[in-house]
């Protein structure tokens, strides 16, 4: 079964990972809406040129996944202007990288908002549009390494990861009778800004130099190299796509087998 001409809404695709999705869902057949916020509207508009070069419809959308009214929004804008909806990635995230007495009510705040009601958001927003267009779909969110394993000074991150982990699979038990698959992709330590800012992070905490504690991390990659959006990018298309009907509630790993090293 082909997805061709299928319509998917990646959040957080100006950058990283989303990026990624994004351009593998187009050469697998998607035409794609493209969300993330405002000002990173200039690098949207360049995935989505690039989705057009592919030959696939693109659109960008401005849309902060942590507001409920703009993920809504959002899945309109996408189906209105793509002509249906059938996925969506909930990629967007942020990591915060704080010590565990340190972390501040408000930025506990923001995180949950930004990853975790996020996901709430996307998968109501899916599932009733998917009601209206009368079939069912698939949703795959960014879970992480992080939702299985508890890293220190990553307390607050690995709380969202694990709090994105249970939702997924509470929400594939209710949606399934509707059609609805729901599954996540767990990456290990992916070359994107989040990990620049990651590292900028630890630096200052342990002092050690910038690039030191990436490689440190990426030492323990039993794959011995770095993971890229497109390793992501290839287990989100299966979640996205058909090889995937019988698979729900599930969190795949795709970290180099760096948790289990
Ligand atoms: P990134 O920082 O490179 O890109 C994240 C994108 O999300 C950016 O374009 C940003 O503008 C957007 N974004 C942030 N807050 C948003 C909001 N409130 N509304 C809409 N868009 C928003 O990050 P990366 O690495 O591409 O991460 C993507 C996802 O993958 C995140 O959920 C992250 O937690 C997860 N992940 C990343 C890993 C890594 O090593 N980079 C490892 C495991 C999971």
């Amino acid at each position: 079964m082909s997805v061709e001409g299928k319509v998917a809404l990646v959040t957080g695709a100006s950058q990283g990972i989303g990026r990624g999705i994004a351009l593998r869902l187009a050469q697998d057949g998607f035409d794609v809406a493209l969300a993330d916020l405002d000002f990173q509207e200039d690098k949207g508009l360049a995935v989505a040129q690039e989705i057009h070069d592919l030959g696939r419809k693109a659109i960008f959308v401005v849309a902060d996944v942590s507001s409920r009214a703009d993920v809504f929004a959002a899945v309109d804008q996408a189906a209105d202007s793509l002509g249906g909806f059938d996925v969506l990635v909930n990629n967007a995230g942020i990591a915060q990288v704080k010590p565990f007495l340190e972390i501040t009510e408000e930025e506990l705040d923001k995180i949950f908002k930004i990853n975790v009601n996020s996901v709430v958001w996307g998968v109501q927003a899916a599932a009733a549009k998917f009601a209206e267009l009368g079939h069912g779909g698939k949703i795959v969110s960014a879970a992480s390494i992080a939702a299985i394993k508890g890293f220190p000074i990553l307390g607050a991150y690995s709380a969202t990861k694990f709090a994105v982990r249970g939702l997924i699979q509470a929400a594939a038990q209710e949606l399934a009778p509707l059609g609805i698959t729901v599954n996540g992709y767990a990456p290990g330590i992916v070359g994107t800004g989040m990990w620049d800012l990651i590292d900028a992070e630890l630096s200052k905490i342990n002092g050690k130099p910038i690039g030191q504690n990436l490689k440190e991390n990426v030492d323990s990659i039993a794959l011995g190299r770095i993971e890229t959006p497109e390793d992501v990018a290839k287990v989100a298309s299966f979640l996205a796509g058909p090889d995937s009907d019988y698979v729900t509630g599930q969190v795949l790993l795709v970290d180099g087998g760096m948790l289990y090293n």
